[in-house]
């Protein structure tokens, strides 16, 4: 099912299985594209079944197709933790070996992350950037929905001109992500790197992928709101070919 609100571009399938296989694909339709730019990737529990769909269908793939894909993988990360070394279970880093590059093949390095023990966080964040640049920006980026509208790590209030930086993360964030972490959102790091909305926006595609009932009121703000610092996902209805693919439950509260 496709409708047209008024702000966002917005497919709803029936549940997150669905939404997942359906990203897949289109990741995977990406990747084999003649030159296909970088992918721009996610993490969280939205991306869990995503991943698990992707690894799915690119081993149903011919061998020939399977190999391109894993020869021409180049994804740059949104974020990652500050102070939580690669190794550790809760960084973004982990997830991706886990979740991604384990499963599909890949080789580790063509799978990037800010460097969450950088001594210079700053540095590394401008770095980061820079290092999306040179590779000719991000083709396909992948987002979730934050329960208070961020993007990546772009917590409330954001500019849309942020840029790739280091940041605080608010409480319900770190509650959020406490299961990484046995638990505890004391245990969650309190900053991270983030790539900003400027690195964002400036992705030729986006599809920011929305499931579950937990996430019925932020994306009904964000398909309703005009674009805010307090709503940083609203600055996306700035981009000219974004779409929101979401589940019916995420929808639940919307009445659509
Ligand atoms: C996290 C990540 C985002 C993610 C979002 C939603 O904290 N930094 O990249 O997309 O918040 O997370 P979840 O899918 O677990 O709801």
């Amino acid at each position: 099912m496709t409708v047209a609100p008024q702000r966002f571009p917005l497919t709803v399938l029936d549940d997150a299985q669905t939404v997942a296989r359906h990203v897949a694909r289109r990741v995977v339709a990406d990747r084999l594209a003649l030159t296909p730019r970088p992918l721009g990737l996610a993490t969280g529990a939205t991306m869990v079944p995503v991943y698990e769909a992707l690894v799915a269908e690119a081993w149903k793939l011919p061998a020939s197709q399977r190999q391109r894909l894993q020869q021409k993988w180049r994804s740059y990360n949104l974020d990652e933790y500050l102070g939580v070394p690669p190794h550790h279970p809760g960084s973004f880093a982990f997830f991706m070996h886990d979740r991604l590059a384990g499963p599909l093949q890949l080789d580790p390095a063509t799978v990037r992350l800010p460097d969450g023990m950088a001594a210079d966080p700053l540095g590394e964040a401008r770095r980061y950037s820079a290092e999306i640049h040179a590779a000719g920006g991000i083709g396909l980026q992948l987002l979730g929905l934050g329960l208070n509208g961020h993007v990546g790590f772009n917590e409330p209030p954001c500019a849309a001109t942020a840029s790739c930086r280091p940041v605080e993360l608010s409480p319900e964030t770190r509650r959020h992500n406490a299961s990484a972490f046995g638990g505890d959102p004391a245990a969650v790091p309190s900053q991270a790197i983030t790539l900003g909305l400027a690195e964002i926006l400036a992705a030729r595609r986006i599809l920011l992928v929305v499931t579950g009932a937990a996430k019925a009121g932020v994306l009904r703000r964000m398909l309703q709101a005009e674009p805010c610092p307090q709503l940083p996902a609203s600055w996306l209805q700035r981009h000219p070919a974004v779409q929101v693919i979401a589940d019916r439950a995420a929808l639940g509260a919307t009445g659509a």
